[in-house]
């Protein structure tokens, strides 16, 4: 792909366009909140990144990924296997997100029972993969997706938000890193986390992570890519913090855009935040093709 990383989408036809101002007509009422669609590979920031922005901008958050983890979690307590189609669509039923006093649904019950801590452990991390590939449950989970987000205002993350789960977004953002970016991220988080031995295994983090892009990238239904109109964001050689930044400008001007607020507002952000992610972001190899 070429070096402008993030791309400006006000001229795109799905980016709502201010109205006329001489028509007469205010508009219906202020902006309530956009539903903003952002994926990305693992370890990519999407909920890091994705929740920090929604707290700063009074969105709610959504990982989906916790979902699919609640599901696997359930399934191998029960010993549901991923080719027991039935048993497995079931177990979509007794999961459920719950919001903390921020509005993150970040908080995860399987049948009853809290599983936050569970559902990050490594044995759902290694079977995930498997279980978030079978059509059936992925098309069991569509409909609570997509009401999570109906009443709007909210940074709703995964594989497949702007191609499958909300595909008439206000706005898509595709978060993206280098496998090799994401491991360090991976690796420096565990050394943080005081989990020495983990953060040594850098290159089985690597491995892991590539595995798991396969998965995600090459599964028949759904397969984790961009949505030809969303917003590509690169952010090797982002800190946290831009990244940050970067996504809320995108958002921020995508709300100016449809309340109809100042001229050109759309463009003017997302042109300084592609700006400054794409000469920031002259990673070696470039960012990577999906
Ligand atoms: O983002 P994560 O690592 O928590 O995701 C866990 C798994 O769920 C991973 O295998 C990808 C999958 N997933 C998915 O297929 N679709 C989503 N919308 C979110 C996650």
């Amino acid at each position: 792909m070429g070096s402008a990383i993030l791309r400006d989408v006000s001229q795109d036809d799905n980016v709502p366009q201010r109205p006329n101002p001489d028509d007469g007509i205010p508009p219906a009422s202020p902006a309530p909140g956009l539903i903003v669609a952002v994926d990305g590979p693992s370890s990519s920031g999407k909920s890091t990144v994705g929740a920090e922005a929604a707290t700063r901008l009074g969105y709610r958050f959504c990982d989906t990924g916790l979902l699919y983890r609640a599901v696997t979690w359930l399934a191998l307590e029960r010993g549901v296997e991923s080719t027991d189609l039935a048993a497995l669509v079931a177990l979509a039923d007794e999961v459920r997100l719950e919001a903390d006093d921020q509005g993150r649904l970040c908080c995860v019950q399987a049948a009853g029972r809290d599983v936050t801590t569970e559902v990050r452990g490594k044995a759902v991390e290694a079977a995930v993969s498997e279980y978030s590939r079978v059509a059936e449950l992925r098309a069991a989970l569509i409909p609570r997706q997509r009401e999570i987000a109906s009443d709007g205002a909210i940074i709703m993350a995964g594989r497949d938000i702007g191609t499958v789960i909300l595909p008439d977004a206000d706005l898509k953002v595709y978060l993206d890193a280098s496998a090799e970016e994401r491991a360090r991220r991976r690796a420096a988080q565990r050394a943080a986390e005081g989990m020495a031995e983990e953060a040594r295994e850098e290159q089985q983090v690597l491995a892991d992570l590539k595995r798991r892009d396969t998965l995600d990238s090459t599964r028949v239904t759904a397969p984790l890519r961009a949505a030809p109109d969303a917003v590509v964001l690169h952010s090797d050689a982002l800190s946290f913090e831009e990244t940050v930044e970067a996504v809320v400008a995108v958002i921020r001007a995508a709300e100016r855009a449809r309340a109809g607020g100042e001229s050109g507002a759309y463009g003017a952000s997302s042109a300084s935040a592609a700006s400054s992610a794409s000469s920031r972001s002259a990673a070696p190899g470039g960012e990577r093709g999906e």
